[in-house]
């Protein structure tokens, strides 16, 4: 990706250092950044947040999730180095006088600034304001803001306005943690290094498309978060369309921000929109009932510890979107994404279009199309299935499917994948906005799923029961084979 010239930053300031997310990814992949070499030796991470806390404690809360959440060895001297590093202000969020404590922590005025919102995004507008009273905003700063950005088009709005009072859109880096993984970058040199897929990439060659993202976990005791969300808010409305619209952009100029951002942006613009009128047949809501996790007995969601039983939340969504375009008139993109699926299992399937005429139907009546898979996770990596013949001397010309398999981990000799995170963050102190979202992209995609949300809301969809353990209900099957296609499994 290209280089802003913009200076790194060297005062990172997490809110909510001592959340989930922060022990979890935040400060394993700031570790793993240092162990790279990439941070420089005036950075400082300042964790923020209500509790009352000594640095020590927090340098040693800090070392455990180190040893918690990173599975390599940890090299001793590079964690002394990192935790060094570290700061800590307690905070209470909304004392828009307290963030003046702030102010004195912060150690270089001339420094550039990350400040990372890891906190509920309600508070995302308090933060920014004290930040701006304390005079602590200045132009090389950044401000990353997780997601959910709100929890349809008007909230979203709300949050965004409420932070733009303060920062300027240069300056905001939304995440989408998707677009730092290693294996939907790839989908860009996929599909703008290799002619064979550039010029083949369109309704005339491409039957249809398959994007899985299955997950074997539950709610994790995220219940009460989860629930207002569901499955539509949660990953199709960021996670899913990203993955899709870096699929099915048009090749953009160059790889700047905003050029990729213009490109993705078209995409979602141009879903056909899923109304009441056919929200029936285009879409699948499900939840997870009872079920079995590799032999293993697992609660249904609402019998999951703090369930209200009556919840009609969907853990499972599986839709048939289409794009309203010259490349894509046709094709369509089926997403199926849930939670307690049989594995944690993330792929697309491009399906091609089958040959217009068989000469060898004497060995194979109906010869199957080429697909090509890419895997997202695990086990990364591109697959192309392709006809072959088989070596031999019978008369008749025998022939057989079978697939190019380029493993990343073979190909790249178990080099470590790194973490989404790693990247995003990598990025941000850099100062480069690719691989983050833009506001009108985060808008448009609510402007979609709302729809959707809406049109399930006044036709009564109610949620169709699903095994834990299976690949969701089968009304999933139905919606792909009411087109004559079936999911690859
Ligand atoms: C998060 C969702 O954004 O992505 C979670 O809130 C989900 O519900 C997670 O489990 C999946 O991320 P990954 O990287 O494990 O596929």
């Amino acid at each position: 990706m290209k280089n802003i010239d913009c200076p790194l930053a060297s005062e990172i300031v997490i809110f909510g250092a001592l959340g989930d997310l922060s022990r979890r990814k935040l400060l394993p992949s700031l570790y793993q950044l240092e162990l790279a070499g990439l941070l420089s030796d005036d950075t400082r991470i300042i964790g923020v947040a209500r509790n009352k806390m000594t640095l020590d404690e927090f340098t040693k809360l800090i070392e455990e999730s180190l040893n918690e959440f990173i599975k390599e060895a940890l090299d001793a001297e590079t964690v002394k180095k990192f935790l060094a590093k570290l700061l800590y202000q307690e905070l209470d969020f909304k004392d828009i006088k307290a963030y003046s404590h702030l102010a004195k922590t912060l150690t270089s005025a001339q420094a550039a600034r990350v400040y990372y919102f890891s906190t509920p995004p309600a508070i995302y507008g308090d933060i920014s304001q004290g930040l701006q009273s304390a005079k602590l905003i200045n132009d090389a700063d950044r401000v990353v803001m997780e997601k959910p950005i709100g929890n349809c088009l008007e909230t979203s709005k709300v949050i965004n306005d409420q932070v733009s009072r303060y920062f300027k859109e240069q300056q905001i880096y939304r995440i989408d943690h998707y677009l730092g993984k290693e294996t939907v970058l790839n989908l860009l040199v996929l599909r703008f290094a290799n002619t064979l897929f550039t010029n083949n990439w369109d309704r005339n060659c491409i039957d249809h498309v398959q994007i899985t993202v299955a997950e074997s976990v539950g709610i994790e005791g995220r219940w009460g978060f989860y629930d207002e969300a569901g499955q539509m808010r949660d990953m199709v409305q960021n996670h899913l369309l990203q993955v899709l619209s870096l699929l099915a952009m048009e090749p953009p100029a160059e790889l700047s921000a905003d050029s990729v951002r213009d490109e993705k942006l078209k995409v979602i613009k141009a879903l056909k929109p899923i109304t009441r009128q056919n929200v029936k047949d285009k879409t699948v809501r499900g939840q997870y009932a009872d079920g079995y996790l590799n032999g293993v007995a697992v609660p249904g969601y609402l019998n999951e510890e703090g369930a209200n039983e009556n919840s009609s939340t969907e853990t499972f969504v599986a839709i048939k979107a289409e794009i309203d375009n010259w490349r894509w008139a046709g094709v369509p993109f089926y997403l199926r994404t849930g939670k307690r699926m049989p594995q944690k299992h993330s792929e697309i399937v491009v399906h091609f279009k089958q040959q217009a005429h068989n000469i060898f139907s004497e060995s194979y009546a109906d010869l199957p199309s080429n697909k090509l898979t890419i895997r997202l996770q695990p086990d990364e990596g591109v697959e192309l299935d392709m006809m072959n013949k088989i070596p031999g001397i019978a008369s008749q010309m025998q022939i057989h499917e079978n697939k190019l398999d380029l493993s990343f981990s073979q190909a790249y000799d178990n080099q470590r994948v790194v973490d989404a995170y790693e990247r995003l963050l990598l990025e941000v102190i850099k100062g480069d906005q690719s691989l983050f979202v833009r506001r009108d992209e985060v808008e448009a995609a609510w402007v979609w799923a709302d729809s959707i949300i809406e049109a399930w809301q006044s036709t009564n969809e109610e949620p169709k029961p699903y095994p834990a353990g299976s690949w969701g209900p089968v009304s999933s099957i139905a919606l792909i084979a009411r087109d004559d296609r079936q999911w690859v499994e």
